[in-house]
């Protein structure tokens, strides 16, 4: 028998309002959520239904109204601001539709950025990073900007990006939306193996029905509410 993988992330009861005018709008309604280290977790629903809210109160990025957020053990929301902050940056990895790249920087110095950040000497954050590159297949690309870049390189620096610190945590939020079919599939597999052979959890969020085969487990929202539980 294999011992059950151990949960990265786990909320109960999220509630995020915001308000509009005089109103407010209830966007997450007491949502339960998790994920396991070696799984990817697809999030999937209609245009607005929360999805995006959902992964920023995950994050650390917006603090709900109601409702716990365990992180790796620990009850997330309950620390201070530097705290929180600590936690992205050391355990989580971020890949937007948008891609999010600096446009005056190469393909390399977005990826040493960070890993500077996290404290890594100048040498050691290049040498991680173009391991990085290359296992997006970048690394003939490092020198090159934002700008002389398609929108499949640039999401595959996107995820260089964030894999290169190995996260425990990856959050992609429409990852494949601005890409082709193959270019999509490219995306897909990396997150696949960050999840199998780095064990990240990676919470994806996505329109693409043609993503659900590579997930593990499947989480429908609409209108702020969680569906069905999803294969488990
Ligand atoms: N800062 C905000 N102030 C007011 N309303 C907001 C705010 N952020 C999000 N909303 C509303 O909350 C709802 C959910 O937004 P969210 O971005 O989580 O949706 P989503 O599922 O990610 O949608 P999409 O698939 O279009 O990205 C939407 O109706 C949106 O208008
Ligand atoms: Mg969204």
């Amino acid at each position: 028998m294999t011992a059950p993988t151990p949960t990265a992330l786990s909320a109960q009861g999220l509630v995020k309002r915001f308000k509009t005018g005089r109103t407010h709008v209830e966007v997450l309604k007491n949502v339960d959520f998790h994920a396991r280290h070696g799984d990817v977790t697809m999030v999937m629903g209609p245009s607005g239904s929360g999805k995006s809210t959902l992964i920023a109160a995950l994050s650390g990025l917006l603090k709900p109204d109601e409702g716990k957020v365990s992180a790796m053990g620990q009850d997330l929301w309950s620390r201070g601001a530097g705290k929180i902050d600590r936690f992205r940056l050391d355990h989580c990895g971020f890949i937007f539709q948008g891609f999010n790249l600096f446009p005056a920087l190469t393909a390399l110095q977005q990826v040493t950025t960070v890993l500077k950040y996290q404290g890594l000497s100048r040498s050691e954050a290049r040498r991680v990073a173009i391991e990085a590159l290359d296992e997006v297949g970048l690394k003939p690309r490092m020198h090159q900007r934002p700008s002389e870049l398609s929108g499949g390189e640039k999401q595959r620096i996107a995820i260089a990006r964030a894999i290169a610190k190995r996260p425990t945590l990856l959050f992609a939020d429409e990852p494949t939306s601005a890409l082709d079919g193959e270019n999509g599939q490219v995306v897909i597999r990396l997150l696949r193996r960050a999840a199998t052979e780095h064990n990240a959890a990676v919470i994806c969020v996505t329109h693409d029905p043609r993503l659900e085969a590579f997930a593990d487990r499947i989480i429908h929202i609409e209108d702020g509410r969680i569906l069905a539980p999803g294969r488990d």
